[in-house]
């Protein structure tokens, strides 16, 4: 049974997990806990019951904010000036061995889920993704993300109107 779990470093074998991508890979590997611990990022995983130490694929979740000029104008007509509170999904990766089975998809959902729930204790207009590059921008925009004016790999994925 796939679960979704706050990363451990003690549980999660961040070494063997691959993506493709090696910047993502080294991050979970060499940087999740000390962001975590230093408060400027949570990392959750998703694992196999029948395997916990393997992590298939994660995701990282931070508060943020986003200049009301990068939302489109329609949008931004009814917003104040003052940047706006966000959630910020900083990264996503999927283990290369796992892609193109609905990790990513099920991993987004889960970190939307977590964000609306938070939402319900402090505001948040958003969530926010970096995408490293243009593909990625694509399977954002899949699930309705907006482009900013100024980055198209900077995208939002508005919580109401
Ligand atoms: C991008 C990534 C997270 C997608 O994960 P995945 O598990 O392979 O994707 P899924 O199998 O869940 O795909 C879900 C849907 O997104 C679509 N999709 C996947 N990658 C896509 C892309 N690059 N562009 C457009 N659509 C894409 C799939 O076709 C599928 O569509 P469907 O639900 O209509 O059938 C994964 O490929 C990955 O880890 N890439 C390397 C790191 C990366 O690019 N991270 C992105 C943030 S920086």
């Amino acid at each position: 049974m796939l679960e979704e779990l706050r990363f451990e470093s003690q549980v999660h074998d961040s070494k063997a997990f691959d993506c493709g991508t090696p910047v993502l890979n080294e991050y979970l590997a060499r940087f999740a806990t000390q962001h975590r611990r230093r408060g400027l990022t949570q990392i959750y995983v998703l694992a196999d019951s029948d395997r916990p130490s393997m992590v298939l694929g994660y995701y990282t979740l931070s508060a943020a904010q986003i200049d009301t000029a990068q939302i489109s104008e329609e949008r931004r007509r009814h917003l104040p000036r003052f940047p706006l509170p966000c959630f910020r999904m900083g990264r996503l990766a999927v283990h290369r061995d796992r892609k193109g089975q609905g990790l990513g998809k099920l991993l987004l959902g889960l970190a939307v889920e977590r964000c609306l729930r938070a939402r319900e204790e402090v505001a948040a207009y958003a969530l926010v993704v970096d995408a490293k590059d243009e593909n990625a921008a694509l399977f954002y925009r899949h699930y309705g993300f907006i482009a900013c004016v100024d980055s198209f790999t900077t995208l939002y994925l508005p919580f109401g109107r």
